[in-house]
């Protein structure tokens, strides 16, 4: 598989969640974990592979590197590249430098860089609206990456925000999160299975990239919920009326959002359902799990699975998640 090295600018909402569904994803598609370095909303992984931007979440744009400098050696770089390669059309050139990180100070202003790159250029023309080519200097530390817009990130998700589907219900995440919670489990195909599933809003997304969908709700109102909205999205899904607790979990990976709080049915106390649905058997080999994050860690009993990563996502004042990466043990 032919790799390039690319820049992940991540979003400042959450660059640890955009951080892992990269690193999740390409560690799949290479069958190893991939040689990655973070500086605050930058992700630099080596041998990255091309398409994920249209997956993404927690992302806003995903660029080619073309080389690396430091603030020393950059204008001998920039000279010694023949851009003609690289540049097609007209372009723009920017600067980035990475959020929330100590930079180091490069004394080039964005059309100073522009006009070294004019120069380079048999036939240049420059567009600062609307670009055949973005180029931009990405700043992570003492390190400058020299690099091609190659992705926007879709942002298309706020058409999908419950309140605009045929059956709303308030329980149901918001789509950015769901979406960032199926890369979580590294899949790039095979079936994902929500048992419970409410009004679909983890399916909606796993079936928009691509896999097979599996839902289960103990609420028959759920599930003709569901149904209309995967309907509204063209998705077909295998749904059912069951007890995630009691019933069938075939799939390559669940991604869940374990039910709390008064939108939802509890009949038992959170711990206790966390617990009982961990222990359950199941042929998946991945989990991602949302559990309140008023659930303290020490209450959870793992059994099979291993915790390989978590997180805290806010939700709103009263309410934040946690995040449960899980792998089969
Ligand atoms: C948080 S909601 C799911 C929201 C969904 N993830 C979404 O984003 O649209 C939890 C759902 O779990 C269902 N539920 C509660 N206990 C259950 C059980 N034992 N088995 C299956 N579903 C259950 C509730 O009826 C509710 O629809």
């Amino acid at each position: 598989m032919k790799t390039d090295s690319r820049i992940y600018l991540l979003s400042l909402d959450h660059p640890e969640i955009g951080a892992e569904e990269v690193v999740a994803l390409t560690r799949t598609a290479l069958g190893k974990p991939p040689s990655c370095f973070q500086a605050g909303d930058l992700l630099m992984v080596q041998d990255s592979v091309s398409g994920l931007g249209q997956r993404l979440a927690y992302a806003k744009a995903v660029c080619k590197v073309v080389a690396e400098a430091t603030p020393e050696t950059l204008a001998a770089s920039i000279k010694g590249i023949d851009w003609n390669r690289h540049i097609k059309g007209s372009f723009k050139a920017e600067i980035r430098r990475a959020r929330n990180y100590m930079n180091a100070p490069v004394e080039l202003s964005e059309s100073e860089l522009g006009a070294m790159l004019y120069e380079n250029l048999e036939s240049p023309s420059v567009s600062l609206e609307n670009p055949d080519t973005t180029f931009t200097l990405f700043v992570a530390g003492e390190k400058l990456f020299l690099s091609l817009l190659e992705e926007k990130v879709p942002t298309d998700f706020m058409q999908r925000r419950p309140h605009l589907r045929p059956v709303m219900h308030p329980s149901s995440i918001h789509p950015r999160l769901a979406r960032a919670c199926v890369n979580l489990t590294g899949l790039l195909s095979g079936t994902i299975m929500d048992p419970f599933c409410g009004t679909g809003g983890i399916l909606i997304e796993a079936g928009l990239l691509g896999f097979s969908i599996k839902g289960c709700d103990i609420k028959h109102r759920m599930i003709e919920a569901c149904e209309k909205n995967l309907n509204h999205y063209n998705l077909k899904a295998e749904l059912f009326v069951g007890d995630a607790l009691a019933a069938e979990l075939n799939a390559d990976a669940i991604v869940t959002d374990i039910p709390y709080g008064r939108n939802t049915t509890l009949t038992m106390d959170a711990a206790e359902l966390v617990n009982s649905f961990l222990s359950r058997e199941t042929t998946a080999k991945r989990m991602v799990l949302m559990i309140p994050d008023t659930l303290q860690p020490e209450k959870i009993r793992y059994g099979n699975w291993l915790l390989e990563k978590q997180f805290t996502h806010y939700i709103h004042k009263s309410l934040s998640k946690r995040i449960l990466v899980l792998k089969k043990n």
